[in-house]
């Protein structure tokens, strides 16, 4: 099977990683090339990681040989299985999944990597949406094990079992979710860390006590602020935007604080600023 990435950020980097890491061939597709350049980099610096600790069946050479960078749409025209990672916003992904569909055959499984809008609402955008169905991965993707499986009104059930067993195959260990905004793991996960904001905006701590509560009072590995710079500010404001206009309710509404930050570039590890501050590798 070929298949194709489309978005070279955080998330559609680690997908076209894992899959040609399990030995296919990978077309891994970005308007922008400074991100195509980025993804290669960050690519490289896992598998080397992987190595050093022997879980690679194959040299990161190899695995990087398997995997084409571009900025050419066309080059996805041949895949098996493309997969949409770009920008959690609805005008974005809507326009690249038509794009997509207008460039592979009829038969080429196409897969979202949104991690809330609805994948009723994208499958209008794809022709035969039988073969469309929401894959949700996790960050770091070569680490998290879980991928979020959504089947739309349409999705055939065939393309969900056919997915899940994939995804097994390259290690994964999927779940299937109905199709709700946000899911379970975004729904469940936003409020807590707009309540974690919340709590900061209050002083009721500091942002390492209030993490600090987390990693030792419920043994997650990060809390929710360093959780909330590490999966990026832009990407938490753009899926509470998604879950507030859909659910109503403001359990959903980016506070203020998120807001600043954003607006201000400081988006997390990314920037080397969010609610706390980090070393950027050039
Ligand atoms: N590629 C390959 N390996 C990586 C890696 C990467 N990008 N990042 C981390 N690792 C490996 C390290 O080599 C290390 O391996 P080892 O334990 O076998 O030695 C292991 O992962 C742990 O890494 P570190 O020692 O550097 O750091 P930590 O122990 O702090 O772990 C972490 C890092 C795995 C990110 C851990 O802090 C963690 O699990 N954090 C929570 C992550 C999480 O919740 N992700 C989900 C976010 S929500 C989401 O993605 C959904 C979206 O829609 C918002």
């Amino acid at each position: 099977m070929k298949f194709s990435v489309v978005g070279s950020g955080t998330m559609g980097r680690g997908i076209g990683q894992i899959f040609a890491q399990s030995g296919y061939n990978v077309v891994q597709v970005d308007v922008s090339k400074q991100a195509l350049d980025n993804a290669r980099v960050a690519i490289i610096d896992s598998l080397n990681k992987l190595e050093r600790k022997g879980s690679l069946k194959d040299t990161p050479d190899r695995i990087i040989s398997r995997m084409e960078f571009t900025d050419n749409m066309d080059s996805i025209s041949e895949s098996d299985m493309v997969i949409e990672a770009v920008f959690e916003r609805l005008d974005i992904k809507t326009e690249t999944l038509k794009r997509i569909g207008a460039t592979v055959g009829k038969n080429t499984i196409i897969g979202s990597n949104t991690s809330s809008i609805s994948i009723n609402l994208l499958s209008a955008y794809v022709d035969n949406p039988e073969r469309f169905m929401g894959i949700h991965f996790f960050n770091p993707v070569p680490v998290m094990k879980l991928v979020e499986l959504v089947s739309g009104e349409k999705t055939s059930s065939d393309l969900m079992k056919k997915v899940y067993e994939l995804l097994v195959t390259i290690g994964k260990d999927p779940v299937t979710v109905r199709d709700f905004p946000g899911f379970v793991s975004n729904r469940v996960l936003m409020p807590l860390i707009r309540e974690a904001i919340l709590a900061f905006e209050e002083s009721v701590a500091s942002a390492s006590d209030i993490d600090k509560t987390f990693r030792l009072g419920m043994n997650h590995p990060m809390g929710p602020l360093e959780l909330a710079d590490f999966i990026g500010l832009d990407v938490c404001q753009d899926i509470m935007e998604v879950l507030y206009t859909n659910y109503g309710d403001p359990r959903f509404k980016p506070p203020i604080t998120l807001r600043n930050l954003v607006n201000s570039k400081k988006l997390g590890r990314k920037t080397g600023e969010g609610f706390y501050k980090y070393e950027v590798k050039k």
